[in-house]
């Protein structure tokens, strides 16, 4: 046995989640992957081609169908991401965040109010979500929060700054945890929705960043914010247990993220290695490189299945902590890996920007970061052993 569950997985993808991985791929194909190195170049965010995902559908995919949503599981969702990854990781990072770190709390805690006024907006298409949990001093240590939401009446006063937020220039609304109660020990965070352009809320730094340049990461000034306590998500207390939650699915979908880079920097290589001469004939044909590109196929199919495994148990109200912690912490250490060997073996050409192996190694690099470093997932994974959860 390879894991607590208790039904078996089945390995036949339904039609749902092939027409969406096809229905991606065809458009990501078309319009995404064309253009990605001249976005990346100048940390252009494509609005154009978000309108476009959003009439797709995109935003909302994890929504239930009630709501207007696909009401897709997680499989066709993370195979999605996987799609959208091997064309744009900046694309499939926005995409990402408003699934799984701001429409999959709101469908699991939302209100019927709360899911019509924030989880509607990003299935019609119209806004993105943002997560706002980091902060410049709390990251891994996400209960170490500062930022602080005062009861005033009926009303939540929040004051605070955070960081790291993908999408925080151009999302609508924001998943927003503060410190409720700062004298206890446990239970001090809670969850709001608040809207972007909410008074109080403001963008104050716009992140350089070494890879995903086309995404937005700001850092959101949170000024004596007032919101009415309907806003709040799930009980008063219960944030940090939402956060971790939705990171369990976000992980997941990282690690198709990863899977997509990693797919990508492999399938230009090949192109490369047999066009390459070198010593009289193509370089693919050279044991060094044979044993690289065989290490990294069977690298990519390994994290391909741990994702689709933490997905399965997820759709299935299963356990999933350790699953996904060991899918985002596999294959976000493969996309490295395998990204760094695509560069090795283009030579001077992978250095260069004239080839797409460069930015897929820049953007396989905050892979084993976000959403949970490497250190965190082997923590969570580790916890999950010695407790016998795992
Ligand atoms: N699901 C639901 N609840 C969970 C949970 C899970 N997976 N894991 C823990 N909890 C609950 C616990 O039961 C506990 O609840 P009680 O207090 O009621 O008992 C509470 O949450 C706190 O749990 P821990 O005591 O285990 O928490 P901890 O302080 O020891 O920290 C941690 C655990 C694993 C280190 C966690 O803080 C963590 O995952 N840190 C990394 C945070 C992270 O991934 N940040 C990324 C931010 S998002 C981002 O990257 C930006 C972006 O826009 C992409």
């Amino acid at each position: 046995m390879i894991g607590p569950e208790s039904r078996k997985m089945n390995w036949n993808l339904t039609d749902d989640q092939q027409m969406v991985r096809d229905m991606v791929r065809e458009f990501v194909a078309a319009e995404v992957a064309p253009n990605a190195a001249e976005w990346d170049r100048g940390k252009y965010f494509p609005s154009e081609i978000f309108e476009k995902l959003g009439e797709l559908g995109l935003f909302g995919m994890v929504a239930d169908e009630e709501y207007g949503g696909a009401g897709l599981d997680l499989i066709g969702y993370c195979l999605a991401l996987e799609e959208l990854a091997r064309g744009d990781a900046s694309t499939c990072v926005a995409i990402s965040v408003t699934n799984s770190l701001f429409c999959a709390p709101l469908q699991r805690y939302g209100t019927s109010e709360q899911k019509e006024r924030f989880l509607c907006p990003c299935v019609n298409g119209e806004w993105l979500g943002a997560f706002c949990l980091s902060e410049s001093g709390a990251g891994s240590d996400a209960a170490a929060l500062s930022t602080i939401a005062r009861r005033e009446g009926d009303d939540f006063v929040l004051s605070g700054s955070k960081a790291w937020v993908t999408n925080g220039a151009v999302c609508g609304a924001m998943l927003v945890f503060a410190v409720t109660d700062p004298e206890s020990a446990r239970s001090r965070v809670s969850a709001f929705v608040i809207p972007a352009d909410h008074p109080g809320a403001s963008i104050v730094h716009e992140e350089d960043k070494l890879g995903i340049r086309s995404s937005r990461t700001n850092q959101v000034a949170l000024d004596d914010c007032r919101i009415p306590r309907e806003w709040m998500l799930g009980e008063e207390g219960q944030g940090l247990a939402i956060a971790l939650n939705s990171l369990d699915g976000g992980r997941a979908g990282i690690a198709a993220q990863a899977v997509g880079i990693g797919h990508a920097a492999l399938a230009f290589t090949l192109d490369y290695v047999r066009e390459r001469e070198a010593f009289g004939g193509p370089i693919g044909r050279f044991g060094g490189l044979q044993e690289k590109l065989g290490t990294m196929a069977a690298r990519i199919r390994a994290a391909r299945l741990l994702y689709l495994r933490a997905a399965w148990l997820r759709d299935n109200g299963e356990p999933d902590t350790m699953a996904a912690s060991c899918a985002k912490l596999f294959a976000s250490e493969m996309a490295n890996w395998v990204s760094y060997q695509a560069v090795q073996m283009h030579g001077a050409y992978g250095y260069v920007t004239d080839y797409p192996i460069e930015r897929l190694y820049r953007d396989a690099r905050v892979t084993t970061i976000y959403e949970g470093t490497s250190e965190i997932q082997r923590l969570v994974i580790a916890r999950q052993l010695t407790s016998g959860s795992g």
